[in-house]
């Protein structure tokens, strides 16, 4: 961790003691936590970074126990995915591979039964262990239906898990660009827009207001009725407190989502992520990824080839997904497009507000100036996973469930500001770990050339 007098071993010492027995409260502490009830106050993920008073690891401990999570020993984990068995495994990003698992009384007395997802921290990642600590300290704390909810963690020795409840239709980035998956249509497409909008408005709209900082389509969840839930908030930051304007940090987030401000200066708001919901919103809208390199010239960044079609309802139809095949509310089209680019503003202040988003969006559920659709079967043989747009919108397959993944789009960078060399980096996997940090200028399209895993794939 490199933090100077903060102790994971005390710190975990009692966490633990508490979250075995969150619901009689071991220690005398946590009862009296547990008597106040609703009065707790969230605690920042700030506080838990800094080791020196007034934020103990106890008081970190105590911020959890009202919040029912369960802590979990590495053979209870084992015991829900048959021992991590490959045939469970759902997925794989920077943290580390997730896998289904099941969950009930006969595991943990008192359990509620259900399906569950264990995403196991890589030992080898440089960040791991903070993204693990920020992951429980904000989902322990914050509730809300768009928010994915976290069950459970395991801190033992040097394992660190963290275990969710199980989104049926796993992410949007797979519903979106994998092929398997059958073209989603225009009213779900907005259906999660604005749910993963009100996830973000929640987190902005708190007390203690949170910056999610890593918006993208692979965080944003499905349950099995497209209900959008944020997950990932292992680059979460408590928001600028009193006169502040931002926070000042290091650049980490996704390649092609970040806001061009923060990529150049460090300095976060929820502004930021209000950019990257622009290019979610753009992706819904397109069926592109923000990033693409296996596309042309200037329409490899989303964003930089969309922005100019967007204000302009004539034009719009030429970045509209064609695996929509016409089915969509075109009013409804150019408006959710002129909001796209009013989130992707240079200027932050011109960006609306999250909640300005959810209002702006929520009416066009309800323009129904959808041509009567006209079923599109075809079958793509091309093995491509990578196969984009066109083809893979059209491809008809399995609608449901999860098929393991590795990360291969979406780039996380980091970027240390203060030492004034500009490193980018991937950490997760083993692989980018092992790579040497690359030089990055502070501008969009150095950033973009330079994605370790876009070379990765070309076999760099
Ligand atoms: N709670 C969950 N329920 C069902 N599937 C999940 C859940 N959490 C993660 N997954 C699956 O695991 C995949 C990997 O998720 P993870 O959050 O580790 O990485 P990512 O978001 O894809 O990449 P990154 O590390 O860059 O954020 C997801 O894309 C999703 O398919
Ligand atoms: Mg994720």
């Amino acid at each position: 961790m490199g933090q100077k007098g903060f102790s994971w071993r005390s710190f975990f010492a009692c966490y633990g003691k508490v979250g075995d027995s969150p619901s009689t409260g071991g220690s005398a502490a946590a009862k009296r936590v547990a008597k106040q009830g609703s009065l707790r106050r969230r605690s920042s993920f700030s506080d838990a970074g800094n080791p020196s008073p007034p934020f103990s690891p106890e008081d970190l401990s105590l911020s959890l126990v009202g919040s029912n999570i369960h802590s979990f020993t590495m053979a209870e984990l084992g015991a829900a995915t048959q021992n991590f068995s490959a045939s469970l495994l759902i997925g794989e990003g920077g943290f580390g591979p997730v896998y289904k698992g099941y969950v009930d009384e006969k595991l943990r007395p008192g359990m509620r039964a259900q399906p569950v997802a264990v995403k196991l921290l890589d030992l080898e990642g440089l960040q791991g262990h903070k993204e693990w600590l920020a992951e429980v300290i904000f989902l322990g704390q914050l509730r809300h239906p768009h928010l994915v909810k976290l069950i459970g963690y395991c801190c033992e020795d040097e394992h660190r898990l963290l275990v969710y409840e199980f989104m049926a239709k796993g992410s949007l980035e797979n519903h979106l660009f994998r092929r398997f998956f059958a073209s989603l249509p225009w009213k779900t497409r907005l259906k999660i827009a604005i749910g993963a909008a009100k996830g973000l408005a929640f987190l902005h709209e708190a007390e203690k207001p949170v910056i999610f900082r890593d918006f993208k389509a692979s965080n944003i969840l499905l349950d099995s009725d497209y209900k959008a839930k944020l997950s990932d908030f292992g680059l979460a930051k408590d928001g600028p407190q009193g006169e502040d304007t931002h926070v000042s940090t290091r650049v980490m987030g996704t390649q092609g989502y970040a806001a061009p401000e923060y990529i150049m200066t460090g300095h976060l708001t929820t502004k930021s992520d209000v950019y990257s919901f622009g290019v979610v919103l753009l992706e819904l809208l397109s069926g592109r990824r923000s990033v693409d390199r296996t596309r042309a010239g200037r329409e490899q960044n989303l964003v930089e080839w969309a922005r100019p079609w967007l204000n302009d309802p004539r034009k719009l139809n030429r970045v509209m997904d064609s695996g929509l095949d016409g089915q969509y509310s075109v009013k409804g089209a150019q408006k959710a497009a002129a909001l796209a680019y009013q989130c992707l503003s240079h200027a932050p202040k011109n960006r609306p507000l999250m909640k300005s988003i959810v209002e702006t969006l929520e009416p066009l559920l309800l323009m129904d100036d959808i041509p009567t659709s006209t079923f599109v079967y075809s079958v793509v043989e091309a093995a491509d996973d990578r196969m984009e747009g066109d083809a893979a919108k059209k491809t008809q397959g399995k609608d449901d469930g999860q098929r393991a993944q590795s990360k291969e789009n979406g780039h996380r960078v980091e970027a240390t500001m203060e030492s004034g060399r500009n490193q980018h980096q991937h950490h997760g996997s083993r692989l980018r770990i092992r790579q040497r940090p690359k030089q990055i200028n502070y501008t969009d399209t150095a950033l973009y050339r330079n994605s370790p895993r876009h070379n990765r794939r070309r076999g760099a």
